[in-house]
């Protein structure tokens, strides 16, 4: 991309891109670099900034000829991103996965995807085989001294955070169970009690399905020990991809959809795709209260929740008898059907993500929800540090277009709460990925600070590097990667301590 084609604009009106641009980021990373320097092309690095963004995504799409029938079903690779006083290094690394190293041996897919990948040879082939692949794709923490690779069916894999080096499948020093399942969107906690904690969740679903909430401290001698744990069980199946945490509750919404696993069993669907909204039931808010918080003990709450399917949460707050959570809806669970190629997907055919703020009323037992924006989006998030609080800035990823489904090429800071918005856009020929929003450590306003994004550039078939400034998305910073890095899912900041003066 010429870096004319990098603009920041508030002009929504223009929904152009040429889908060969998009589609050329779903690409195999054949290199693996240790602290390559980046060449900054534009602007200069904050000398504030100290620390890894580390990032997780699918890295292996194709093996042998086959494609992955969905980008979720390749395998995960870290790509960590050091600052240290103005000098930016990357590295990235593949999760040497059971399964990752089984398939490059063979060269070929040998386990099927949950989002659809098949095994060579047809529904015979795969009828039947019901093992997971832990792909270890979906998001990158650090927890104690370990780097955990997080992918939600399973456990995680454990990665030495200098050298990204695999060191295995964890439990956690005890804490998981072989085979259970790990949340790969963990909730910092940035010390509504005393210290910092890391929220997570573990589901076990089935007709009547299992929630276990663990806490972990982060911080001091004890960090990665589990420091509570609580388990409930909820009538009904439920996909839980993420949650949303307050200082007293953890918040899940139980979304209203059927699973029947038949197809799945006879080779002819992934897992995922087995799944389906059902207009009929009742989607739930099921809150369960923190160990830590002043409802610690008590029984969860259940209130019904609006119409729609939620991947995402931003954030969620109290305030006097009301929790207040936003989320991001869409009309049903968007998949990617048997005969589709993702990479050819008409956006138009798949429905669109709405920010909305659902306030829920203990005294009344009622839910009203408002629309924040109308405007496609995702990746959504907060000031860390309003983690839980109400918060009045977020950032996240949009598509070009004012409204209606389409690429995400665009970061928005929305005012949640007069819904001001402003812009950075990477249109025509970029494609944005999960903003991280990283506070000034020397400010102490809520929107002082940078947001960091990868960004596909279409024109040199490569990814960018973008840094803006969090206050109003101006341009502090955009350097190239030598490599190309598909569309990412999740990251985080772990900011490290500048050297002593
Ligand atoms: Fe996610």
């Amino acid at each position: 991309m010429k870096q004319s084609a990098l603009r920041a604009t508030s002009d929504k009106t223009s929904a152009h891109f040429d889908q060969h641009d998009w589609a050329s980021a779903y690409c195999n990373v054949d290199q693996e670099l240790k602290n390559v320097p980046l060449t900054t092309i534009k602007g200069s690095i904050p000398k504030e900034l100290f620390g890894n963004l580390y990032r997780n995504g699918p890295g292996k799409l194709e093996r042998n000829g086959q494609w992955v029938h969905h980008p979720f079903d390749g395998d995960g690779m870290i790509v960590s991103i050091c600052f240290n006083n103005g000098d930016v290094t990357l590295s990235n690394q593949f999760i040497r996965t059971e399964a990752w190293e089984e398939e490059e041996k063979a060269g070929k897919f040998i386990y099927r995807g949950v989002f659809g990948t098949q095994k060579p040879g047809g529904p015979i082939a795969n009828a039947f085989d019901l093992r997971l692949k832990n792909i270890a794709n979906t998001n990158v923490i650090k927890l104690g001294d370990q780097l955990l690779a997080l992918w939600e069916a399973a456990g995680p894999h454990a990665l030495n955070p200098s050298t990204l080096e695999t060191i295995g499948l964890s439990n956690l020093n005890g804490v998981l169970k072989k085979g259970e399942s790990f949340s790969a969107h963990p909730r910092f906690d940035p010390g509504h009690h005393d210290r910092p904690r890391m929220v997570t969740f573990g589901v076990k679903t089935g007709p009547k399905s299992t929630i276990r909430l663990m806490e972990f401290a982060t911080e001091g001698v004890a960090a990665g020990q589990l420091i509570s744990d609580r388990k409930d069980n909820f009538d009904g199946f439920a996909f839980l991809h993420d949650f949303a945490i307050t200082p007293n509750w953890a918040l899940f919404l139980q979304n209203a959809i059927d699973f029947n696993p038949l197809p799945f069993i006879l080779g002819q669907k992934g897992a995922a795709q087995c799944l389906k909204s059902n207009p009929k039931d009742q989607a739930k808010f099921l809150l369960i209260p923190r160990d830590c918080g002043a409802y610690a003990g008590q029984a969860p709450r259940i209130f019904n929740a609006p119409k729609g399917f939620v991947f995402h949460h931003l954030n969620a707050s109290e305030k006097d008898e009301e929790i207040i959570i936003e989320s991001i809806y869409y009309k049903d669970f968007p998949s990617i059907k048997p005969n589709e190629d993702f990479r050819k997907i008409n956006f138009d055919s798949i429905p669109e993500g709405i920010l909305k703020r659902c306030h829920i009323s203990f005294s009344s037992n009622q839910i009203s929800i408002t629309n924040l924006s109308k405007q496609c989006c995702e990746f959504a998030m907060v000031n860390p540090l309003y983690q839980g609080l109400k918060a009045n800035y977020s950032w996240m990823a949009v598509a070009e277009r004012a409204e209606g489904n389409g690429p995400l090429q665009s970061i928005k800071k929305l005012n949640l709460n007069t819904l001001e918005e402003c812009f950075w856009s990477a249109s025509p020929r970029g494609f944005v990925s999960e903003p991280i929003m990283i506070p000034n450590p020397t400010s102490k306003s809520e929107d002082e600070g940078w947001v960091i994004t990868l960004v596909w550039n279409g024109a040199r078939r490569a990814t960018d590097l973008v840094i803006l400034n969090a206050s109003d998305l101006s341009e502090q910073a955009i350097l190239e990667f030598p490599i190309a890095i598909p569309y990412g899912l999740h990251g985080n900041w772990v900011s490290s301590n500048p050297p002593k003066q």
